[in-house]
């Protein structure tokens, strides 16, 4: 029998439109003989949708048009199974109740990737693939991931952290502490958001205010960190689960300007990206990059530790890409920030590592199944007659 998977996608986060293209790619490279392949687009007014019609990228050029011939669907519980179900005032009165066996979320940011999306499969009961709740949210917020890996000794740029509030309120002293224990050249960077939206690279006071103003756009807490100069990035993958973990080939990602941006993740058109049948942008697979990345043996075998401690330290599952900073002058190597639902899910460094992508795909459910089991061994009630006891004695 076919396991049938439930691919969420979509999310009211800076990414969506990359989870659109990441998750269509996704599906593209599953299994057909082994899974039914459910999409669940979740749109930017936070509404399910299911159609048959979300195979093909093309469709997703015109979102509205495309939602009118989609079920509204949701969520519930049904004969043990966790079904999606047609919402009651939809005209898709026919729409029979999917079960789902497993949920494979391919969403990136804020509101999905941190921990949300994973947080509302635990409740529901379902097995998903990737990290947990709380994986999902130390990987998501670059100050929390700072200080799990700095426990762990893998080496992180010092940083300052402060609240938008704060900001606001205090600018001079916060400018004052920046300055003083950061200095020029700096980054400021949202402290939980994506796709290099939000971030500048600043070499003196005007711009610092610049660009924190552009951080308070997108996020409540705001981070300064140096800028790492002579500046070259090396991005690893890691699969695993527990304490078996993998690391792959690395990448060295090929940037237009000082920064890494959106345009050179998603827009560059690289020569080395897979064809997923999609036209046009393909995702963090076509962005410019060197694959194997061209640094030593030593260099690549150093990176791969950091990758797989890193993915260890927020006690990570499934696939995550960890991306480095490196001065291509001192040598040092700094881990930047680790994306636990990486873009295109990383399958180009697994293909350069002699993986095929359904072939991850295939891996990560059977994770997925594989937790589920681990867990189903724990106790999650004991035996009780509290409620049959005096009620007065309840303190807390
Ligand atoms: N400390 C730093 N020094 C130099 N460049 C940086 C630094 N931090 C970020 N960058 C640049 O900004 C890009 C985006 O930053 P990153 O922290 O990776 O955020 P995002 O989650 O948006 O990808 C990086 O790929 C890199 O080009
Ligand atoms: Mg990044």
């Amino acid at each position: 029998m076919k396991t049938t998977v439930g691919f969420f996608f979509g999310g009211n986060s800076v990414e969506h439109e990359v989870s659109i293209i990441s998750c269509v790619q996704a599906m593209q490279n599953t299994n057909k003989e082994k899974y039914n392949i459910i999409p669940i687009y979740i749109a930017k007014n936070k509404k399910m949708y299911y159609s048959e019609h979300f195979f093909n990228i093309e469709n997703f050029k015109n979102i509205s048009e495309l939602l009118k011939k989609a079920v509204p669907v949701f969520l519930t519980i049904e004969n043990n199974s966790v079904v999606i179900k047609a919402q009651k005032d939809s005209v898709f009165k026919k729409f029979k109740p999917i079960a789902l066996d497993v949920a494979f979320p391919v969403v990136h940011g804020t509101n999905c990737e941190d921990g949300s999306l994973q947080g509302y499969f635990e409740l529901l009961g379902i097995p998903y693939v990737g990290c947990d709740v709380l994986a999902s949210a130390l990987g998501m917020d670059k100050y929390m991931f700072k200080l799990a890996l700095k426990e762990k000794n893998v080496p992180v740029l010092n940083c300052i952290t402060f609240t938008s509030n704060e900001y606001t309120e205090n600018s001079e002293k916060i400018i004052e502490n920046i300055e003083k224990n950061i200095g020029y050249p700096l980054i400021i960077k949202p402290q939980n958001l994506g796709s290099s939206v939000g971030i500048s690279k600043v070499e003196n006071i005007d711009e610092l205010k610049e660009a924190i103003l552009l951080a308070q756009n997108f996020a409540l807490n705001i981070l300064a960190e140096k800028a790492v100069e002579n500046l070259r990035e090396i991005n690893c993958s890691v699969v695993g689960y527990y304490d078996e973990f993998e690391a792959s080939e690395c990448e060295e990602p090929i940037m237009q300007d000082k920064i890494l941006s959106y345009e050179d993740k998603y827009l560059s058109g690289g020569k080395n990206s897979k064809d997923a049948k999609t036209e046009g942008s393909k995702g963090m697979s076509s962005l410019s990059r060197k694959l194997p990345a061209d640094i030593t043996a030593e260099q690549k075998a150093l990176i791969q530790k950091y990758a797989v401690e890193s993915f260890k330290a927020i006690g990570g599952h499934g696939v995550a890409r960890i991306d480095f900073l490196m001065n291509d002058k001192t040598k040092e190597i700094f881990v930047n920030e680790i994306n636990t639902i990486p873009g295109s899910l990383a399958f180009y460094l697994w293909e350069a590592s002699g993986i095929p992508y359904s072939e991850l795909i295939t891996k990560l459910i059977k994770l997925a199944f594989k937790r589920q089991r681990n867990k189903e061994n724990l106790s999650f009630s004991i035996n009780t007659n509290i409620l049959n006891g005096n009620f007065g004695g309840l303190k807390k």
